[in-house]
């Protein structure tokens, strides 16, 4: 955050002037969130091309080449997965986009082969994540990994290191932290102070049954490279997000997102956490291990008081989707990566703002509520700013992509990275220790020198 945006007595202003100081606060921004915010002019040209390979092209791997290659200058020229059908849909997916790629079963042999990687993008399951990355920094590539850096601190904490010591870029997936939606929700509760102080957060991840996923007839991994890879069948292979070898749990998998949010508007780690979870209706799938659903409540000491987070997830029900509130005594704000779901409800006593009477209003909880508009691109003339024009542009473009930019911009730029290691540390910290605290039936207090790797 810099000192650009703006200060609370900016919005005794009408509608159209909140929304450009909220467009202008989002601009504000830009200037240290360049890997998201800097305007690419100039497509570089072939021989700047940055050369990329991605370990793992299975359902989220697929989506960020996706979202990639509309990124000017990258080029793929390998893929490595240990499943021949994803090798194959990953060459065939490529060549329709002009880029041919070299296969690899072993990231070892990817890496041995092709010295002129620059970058690789890491989308295996957790538990190799650490195996894979270090492995790529050592290898002299920038690595953009996934979320959950790892499902064991000492993998996160590896990474980390490995990171520092060879000097590379190391870019973990938390992609709302590359998503101007929710610059502007902190500046909002940050800078504009809209929220009053803020004393609690909810986030929640529910989603809908969940199926178990299957493979193609006929288009298995054979047995003994199931081994060799470390899975005993391909139950384990497809749905490793259920066992606590793979995976940290649905706390690591959909909540270190949410719970990552906690940690950067509240501009801390928490103090302790409590929690329960249990395999409850998912009782049928034998081996399995993680709960299916679960609640937590974080401690935060912030600058301005205790505040109290609750979080959950649920696999039974899309009761509400996915999103974070913050509650605080002048009003609610709610943020998502869904960008439906955002708005601010003010609190009765708390100072009308003359933006409020002509701001559109939306009726959600048995509440008029102010939407939460990104970027709109008005100037109090009427007239749309090239910084505003930019935000609206950027909140087009989907949250990956951003964060992909992030990444390739600090390649190319040496801008700051919008999620480095060890940031991503933190959360991993604060929600593979919840794991314990759920486990123990206890509390966890979590020391300040426990965030840092
Ligand atoms: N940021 C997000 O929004 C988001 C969303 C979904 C998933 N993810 C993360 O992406 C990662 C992948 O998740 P997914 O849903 O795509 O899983 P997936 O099982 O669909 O994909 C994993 C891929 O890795 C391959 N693989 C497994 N072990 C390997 C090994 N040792 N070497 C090489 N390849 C190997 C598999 O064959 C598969 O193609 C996870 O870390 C997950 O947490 C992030």
């Amino acid at each position: 955050m810099d000192d650009n945006t703006t200060e609370p007595g900016d919005l005794q202003c009408n509608r159209r002037e909140f929304i450009c100081s909220a467009a202008v606060a989002g601009a504000g921004l830009m200037i240290t969130v360049p890997g998201w915010a800097q305007e690419q002019t100039e497509v570089p040209d072939k021989a700047e091309e940055l050369a990329v390979g991605i370990i793992g092209p299975g359902s989220q791997g697929k989506f960020l080449l996706t979202k990639a290659l509309k990124i000017p200058g990258i080029r793929f020229v390998a893929a490595c997965d240990v499943w021949p059908y994803h090798r194959e849909i990953t060459a065939k997916l490529l060549k329709k986009y002009d880029q041919l790629v070299n296969t690899y079963e072993d990231y070892r042999e990817m890496l041995d082969q092709e010295k002129h990687l620059d970058a690789v993008i890491v989308a295996t399951p957790d538990w190799v994540h650490a195996e894979h990355t270090n492995a790529c920094l050592r290898a002299g590539k920038h690595v953009y990994c996934e979320k959950e850096m790892s499902n064991t601190i000492a993998g996160a904490r590896s990474m980390v290191e490995t990171a520092r010591e060879t000097g590379k870029l190391l870019q973990i997936g938390h992609q709302r932290r590359s998503n101007p939606r929710y610059w502007h929700a902190l500046t909002l509760i940050e800078k504009d102070k809209i929220l009053g102080r803020v004393t609690h957060a909810f986030g929640q991840w529910n989603r809908p049954q969940l199926y178990e996923l299957g493979w193609p007839q006929g288009r298995e991994v054979d047995p003994e490279t199931l081994k060799r890879h470390g899975y005993e069948n391909m139950d384990q292979f497809r749905n490793w997000r259920w066992y606590r070898k793979y995976s940290g749990g649905p706390l690591a998998d959909l909540g270190s997102h949410q719970i990552d949010v906690f940690n950067w508007f509240l501009k801390t780690t928490p103090k302790a956490v409590i929690g329960s979870g249990g395999l409850d209706y998912y009782t049928e799938q034998e081996g399995r291990d993680w709960y299916d659903n679960v609640m937590t409540i974080y401690e935060y000491d912030t600058k301005a008081g205790p505040v109290r987070c609750f979080y959950q997830i649920l696999n039974t029900t899309s009761n509400g989707g996915f999103f974070e509130t913050f509650m605080g005594d002048e009003g609610t704000l709610v943020v998502s990566e869904d960008s439906r779901k955002g708005y601010f409800f003010r609190e009765q006593q708390a100072k009308k703002r003359e933006w409020e009477d002509e701001a559109e209003k939306i009726e959600t909880m048995d509440r008029d509520a102010i939407e939460l508009k990104i970027g709109e691109t008005l100037t109090p003339e009427g007239q749309k700013t090239p910084e505003a024009q930019r935000m609206l542009e950027l909140a087009a473009k989907p949250p990956h992509q951003l964060h992909l930019e992030s990444f390739f911009d600090a390649i190319r730029n040496g801008t700051p990275l919008s999620c480095p290691s060890e940031l991503a540390f933190e959360v991993c910290v604060s929600v593979l220790r919840a794991n314990e605290a759920i486990d123990a039936g206890d509390r966890v207090e979590f020391q300040p020198d426990e965030f840092k790797a």
